[in-house]
Formats: C-alpha cells, structure tokens, sequence
C-alpha cells in the first residue's frame, strides 16, 4: 500500500480542548502545526463538558489557589503528585483569563465578571469552610464554548486541520525519539506519515471501553492504545470516575452544576440521603463518594422507579427562570432522554463512567516520562494524559482547566523543543511503517473471524460488571481472564466490506484494537491493586482502624504503570513535595 508523506514543526492528534490550545501556542509563534481528529473539531468531546472549568479568581467570594490545591489533593485521595497540582491550580485564574480574551462567552455576575458556581469536592479555607464558587461557567454548556473560542482562535493562527482522519500508530526512532504518526484519512482509506520534531497525543478518553458511559462514540482511546503499542506505559489505570448524574437508562450527562445551583438527590423515600453520607458538604462531597453513596441507596431497597435502579436529583424547588438562564441544556436532556421537565419533575439518575484518570505518564510540561526519563518528541495532555493531577478521583471542573493548563505547557515544551533542534527531520525507520501496515493486512484478510459489534459489546459488559463503581475481589480476577479472553477475539476481528471510501467498520475496528488496551490496562491494574483508595473501591479492602477507608498507604501510595508487553506491571512514587509550598500531609478523607 502506498504511504504518503507530510513533514510539520509539530503535530496534534486530537482537537480537543488540549490539542487546541496547544495547537494556539505552537501556530500562534510561528510554527508549522498540523492538528488531526476524527471529527471536526468543534465535534470533540470536550463539546460535552457542561458545567465550568475551575479558578480561584474569587470572583463572588474569597478564594485562594492554594485552598483548590488543597482540595485537588484530597479529591484524588493523595495520589495525585502535589508539583503538577499546584502548577495547576496556581495557573488557572491566568488561563482562564486568557481564554475570556480569546472570546470565550463566559456567563456573567451583575458587575460584569466570570459567573462562578459551586461544584463538588471545591471548598473554602483548606477544606474547612462551605462550599465556594470555583466553577467559571457559559450556563451548562462551558465546553462548547470553550471548544468554539479555541477554535476560532486556531483559524486566526493558521493552524492546518487534518479533519475525519484516524491515526493508527506512534512512529519511533530506533534511539526511542518519537517521530510523528501514521494516520487514515476515513474519507479515501488512504495513508500518509505524518512527521514533525514534536508529536503531542490530546486523544481524549476511553469511556467506551464501559457498558453505561456520558463519553461520546469517538471516546475509544486511540492515543492511548497507540502509545502502549509503541512501548509506552499507562499509568494508574484502575481509577475511572463514575459520574454520579447520567440519566437513568440513556447515560447522557447531567452536570454536577445542578447540584451547584441547589439540587438535591433524593432516594425511594424523598429523602436528602447525602446528608448520611457526607453532612459538611452533602450532594457537593466529591464524585466517588456521591456515587457510591447513590449505588449504596440502590442496593439497600431504596432506589427509584418500578426497578428500583435510580435515584431522583430534584431542582422542582429552584426559580424557573434560574433553570432558564443557569441550566437550559440541562432542562432539555432531561426532556429529551428522561421524558420530564426539571421545573416540575425530578430526573432520574444513575452513576456512569465518565472519566479516566490515569493515563501516558508526564510531567507538568506535557513531556511523556518513562523510568524518570523524558521520551524525545513525545508528549500528552488533557485526559489521555496523566500528569498525575486527579490521583484517584478528579473533582469536577479540574478536566477543563487540566486541558487548558497543560495543553498550554505541553505546546510551550513543543515550541521550546523544536527551536532547540534546528536539523533535518530523521529518517523514519520503514519497520514502523510495516507495523501499521501488517495490522491494515490482517484486518483485510481476516476469515471466519469475530464481530467487532459483538466483541466491542462482551468488552463493555465485562467492564461494567466487573469493575464498576464498587469492586469486588473474586469479580475482578474473573475480570482479568475475561478480558484476555477478548483481547484474542480483537485479534480475529473480520470485516466484511473491504472498500477504502469512508468504511466506518474498518474504523470501528481499528478503535476496538485500541479500546481493548485501555480494557486490559484497567482490569489487571485494578485487580492488582490491593486496597481501597479514591473511585477504586474493593470488598476486600474495607475500612479499618489501621485503614481508613480501606487505603493502604504504607503499601500503595505508589502509582501503577501497565505496560502492554506481557502485561507487565511497575510502580513508581508519588510527588508528594509541591513546587513552592508544604506539602498537604496524609489524612482520612470526609465531606
Ligand atoms: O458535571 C459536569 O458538568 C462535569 C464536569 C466535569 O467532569 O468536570
């Protein structure tokens, strides 16, 4: 097959709000910048993100970056690494700044500032005080205009879109560089390298690898299955949060700036029930523990509806016109997929999958670091990435302004990489190429093999079942020979329609090769990990005197990495000294 080739200063897989604002930095000094993505851009699934993105600025109350460090570092249940937790939270009120001047429409307060809200797990004075106003907002749609600004800012800068095309494979030099991508444009079938002295992965998430998931279809961790397939380890992927608001039965988000706004979950009995589970901070504790309390309520009798299998999140007590202003998108899913209207109903919910913490291994510069070495070329950020920022449980609005913090950084080192190596680009080693090519091959002749629908659909149910909001010992080592019982089906996966014009099965089959390595990553990360600690939660590691909640850190403050050959695990220490400040020190974590 023949493979063409473009030559870039920097090239982005993914046009999300990661890639984007990398893609601003690079374009916007000069550089020749090639961003590709499965969809147009305005399509990628930060459009989905609904609720705020997250600063200090303090703009209806005090606040303090060092309170929202603090918080960070309690949300992710100390796992996070503590240096890129305060370069971020210290960061945020800048970038949040800078993209209202790139024309983001944020909402506004009557004096004409950033509207903030509350939102889970964000509180004032250390983890101390009440819930405080952190969330920067444009109503219930923050990520759409986010999305549309970063873009429009990119068209200003020049930066050159490759639209509708897959990258199928991370491209090496025999030294370990990273040389650029071998991508698909889905329109023609066609191949071309594409080659540049910096490669950034702002792939987005893998939330298909679940059964109930908020994540788009194009969710399917295409980056992610790239780099373990180049040799790159993934990092803490046992942690994945379940939201707790997807509307019951259709998964589509309900953002937790309903609760910001005033809404309460209330079970079978109308009862406020998080005022049991978490009396400071209630509906707005953060993510995992809502979650678990609502699948708790579930199990315990106390569900809604003929099945007993949701709880109900209830806004019939705010003003109409605060849903009307604050919350339209809300009120029309709920219409749309729920069937009720929020001003006179409450909606049924469930917790589902909505986000993966862990991911390719950096630094707070976007750099891909494996054995404490940084790969040349190579970088990641927003959530294909694992900076590690969320630990093991993110709090909400931490993604948003995780893509703009280290979309910025990753496309500053990119700009700082490529000036420093002014020669001609390397020869790509033609070995790499024929990987790529090998799998396009196996996948055309292929006979008598499995049905990609089929098998994708055994990967989501044995993730749901076997490794979902609460885990359970037994389960999860099923779990692991479920998955590698799949994994040999990936590998017979047969297309019927061979034709190259937009075959969508060969797509789907090529992301299901990627899905499954984020599947396998988690399953045998999570069955390893022998404790309790943020979202990974397991029956045999309970709360006890010696620990808390289950979490064991005198054997697991430590971070996982999965590496694809031989399914070999590694761990590596967590930062826990900040850049400037003291360190947040160990402590039980309650709401
Ligand atoms: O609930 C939400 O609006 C989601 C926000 C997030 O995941 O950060």
């Amino acid at each position: 097959m023949k493979v063409a080739k473009r030559t870039f200063d920097a090239v982005i897989v993914g046009a999300g709000g990661a890639g984007m604002r990398a893609a601003v930095s690079l374009a916007e000094s000069g550089l020749k910048t090639a961003v590709i993505s499965k969809v147009f851009p305005t399509r990628s699934h930060t459009v989905a993100a609904q609720g705020g993105v997250s600063a200090s600025l303090g703009n209806s109350e005090p606040d303090d970056w060092r309170w929202h460090m603090y918080d960070t570092v309690k949300g992710s249940d100390w796992l996070g690494d503590q240096d890129a937790i305060e370069f971020m939270c210290k960061q945020a009120p800048q970038v949040v700044v800078e993209l209202e001047h790139f024309g983001m429409p944020f909402d506004r307060t009557d004096d004409g500032k950033i509207y903030q809200r509350p939102f889970g797990g964000h509180i004032s004075n250390y983890g101390e005080g009440k819930p405080v106003r952190r969330a920067c907002a444009a109503a219930d749609r923050t990520g759409h205009a986010m999305l549309h600004a970063l873009y429009q800012r990119n068209v200003r800068a020049n930066t050159q879109f490759f639209v509708e095309w897959l990258a199928l494979d991370l491209l090496r030099a025999a030294d370990g560089r990273v040389l650029g991508v071998i991508a698909m444009e889905m329109e023609t079938g066609e191949l071309t390298v594409l080659q540049a002295k910096a490669t950034l992965f702002a792939t987005g998430g893998a939330g298909r690898i679940f059964y109930s998931s908020t994540n788009a279809f194009i969710n399917t961790g295409d980056g992610l299955g790239m780099a373990a397939r180049a040799g790159i380890p993934l990092e803490d992927m046992e942690f994945w949060q379940f939201h707790p608001t997807g509307v019951a039965g259709a998964g589509v988000l309900i953002t937790e700036g309903v609760r910001g706004e005033g809404g309460i979950l209330r079970n079978s009995a109308g009862e406020r029930f998080m005022e049991r589970y978490a009396p400071n901070a209630k509906d707005l504790a953060s993510r995992d523990v809502v979650s678990r309390a609502m699948v708790t309520e579930i199990n315990e009798g106390r569900g809604c509806g003929v099945a007993k299998d949701h709880v109900l999140l209830d806004i019939t007590h705010l003003d109409p016109k605060t849903i009307m202003t604050r919350l339209p998108g809300i009120r029309e899913i709920s219409i749309q997929f729920a069937g009720v209207d929020p001003i006179k109903e409450p909606i049924p919910v469930v917790p589902t999958c909505h986000y993966q913490m862990g991911g390719i291994p950096t630094n707070y510069h976007g750099q891909v670091v494996v054995h404490g070495e940084t790969v040349p070329g190579f970088y990641a950020a927003g959530e294909c990435a694992c900076a590690s920022v969320h630990g093991a449980n993110r709090l909400g609005t931490n993604s948003l302004l995780d893509l703009l913090v280290f979309g910025k950084s990753s496309g500053e080192s990119m700009i700082e990489h490529i000036r420093q190596e002014p020669g001609a680009l390397a020869e790509i080693p033609q070995s790499e190429i024929d990987r790529t090519l090998a799998r396009l091959d196996r996948l055309d002749n292929q006979k008598q093999g499995a049905d990609a629908h089929e098998t994708r659909l055994a990967m989501q149910r044995t993730m749901q079942n076997h490794c979902g909001v609460f885990r359970f010992k037994d389960m999860l080592a099923q779990g692991v020979t479920k998955i590698l019982d799949i994994e040999k089906q990936v590998q017979q996966i047969e297309i019927r329609d061979k034709s190259k014009v937009w075959n969508t099965a060969r797509s789907e089959a090529l992301e299901l090769e990627n899905l499954i390595e984020v599947a396998k990553a988690t399953m045998i990360s999570a069955n390893a990990r022998t404790e309790s600690r943020g979202a990974h939660v397991r029956d045999d590691a309970p709360d006890t005197p010696l620990h808390p909640d289950g979490r064991n850190d005198t054997e697991w403050l430590k971070h996982t990495l999965w590496y694809r050959d031989g399914n070999r695990l590694d761990y590596k220490e967590v930062t826990l000294k900040p850049l400037t400040v003291d360190t947040i020190p160990l402590k039980k974590r309650a709401y």
